[in-house]
């Protein structure tokens, strides 16, 4: 996780990604040293093989069963449900779907209403507990992803950009129920944050407020993306809580849908 910052020398103008919102702290274009999840090693198919030889391995069943959930009280296509699962298999639809409501949170980004509660309440719990956050980017619509992705891609090339950035119409940053937070600077944007007092509190205590590490270390052959510990997804307290409690590591495992490493 601590390997060389081999890109370090690099630097990204992110512009707008922290402009969703305007007002309070930081400036609507941050800059920050080399891609996000730069550090991270790169995807391989040995990070998800099973410990065991495939041939003795049993069967994996499709869907996590747990007699007292209900998989069907949200929609999982809506992008305005909670339960949205958005992915290289299933853009945003429509693909310039906005929220009809977003609130301003700390940090000058916007979510869901819903989402900014939960998010406030998150907040403040974690400070109290000595492991306070900083929000860094939460919406974004179509046109500021595909001003994002565009800009990874003439760095980086689409092979590695697709690794950390959803394209336009592709990103759950558009639902308005996902942000990216933050500790330290170092750490932003980084797999370390995963380790600070922040990342370690959200894993244990972000399904309480209804969160999901959305793109878990170990699941990038489901989820299509590098390992995002900074990356929290609102689904609500009961669907996070099942995540949580049965040890269920994607949105994607837990409706039985296919693995989305790629776009179709
Ligand atoms: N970094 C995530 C995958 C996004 O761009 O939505
Ligand atoms: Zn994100």
């Amino acid at each position: 996780m601590l390997a060389a910052l081999a890109v370090a020398a690099s630097v990204v103008v992110l512009t707008g990604l922290d402009g969703a919102g305007s007002g309070a702290s930081p400036a609507p274009t941050a800059t920050v040293t080399a891609e996000p999840g730069g550090t991270t090693a790169p995807i391989t198919a040995a990070s998800t093989e099973p410990a065991t030889p495939m041939s003795s391995a049993l069967p994996e069943p499709a869907i996590s069963v747990s007699p007292s959930f209900d998989l069907t009280a949200h929609s999982i296509d809506d992008p305005a449900s909670i339960w949205a699962v958005v992915n290289k298999h299933r853009p945003v639809d429509p693909q310039s779907w906005s929220p009809g409501a977003l609130e301003v949170i700390p940090g000058g980004g916007q979510m869901t209403p819903e989402a900014a509660q939960a998010l406030r309440d998150m907040r403040a719990a974690a400070a109290e507990a000595g492991a306070g956050f900083s929000v860094g980017t939460a919406f974004r619509s179509y046109g500021v992803q595909q001003g994002l992705y565009s800009r990874y891609v003439r760095t980086w090339g689409a092979d590695r950009a697709d690794t950390f950035s959803a394209r336009p119409g592709y990103s759950e940053h558009q639902t308005g129920l996902a942000a990216d937070i933050y500790q330290s600077a170092a750490c932003r944007l980084k797999p370390c944050f995963g380790d600070e007092a922040a990342g370690l509190w959200v894993a244990e205590h972000g399904h309480e407020y209804g969160f999901h590490l959305r793109y878990p270390e170990g699941s990038t052959d489901v989820t299509g993306y590098r390992y995002e510990p900074w990356h929290i997804r609102y689904v609500g307290v009961e669907l996070a809580t099942h995540l949580h409690d049965e040890g269920i590591a994607t949105l994607e495992e837990a409706f039985g849908l296919d693995p989305a490493p790629d776009y179709e």
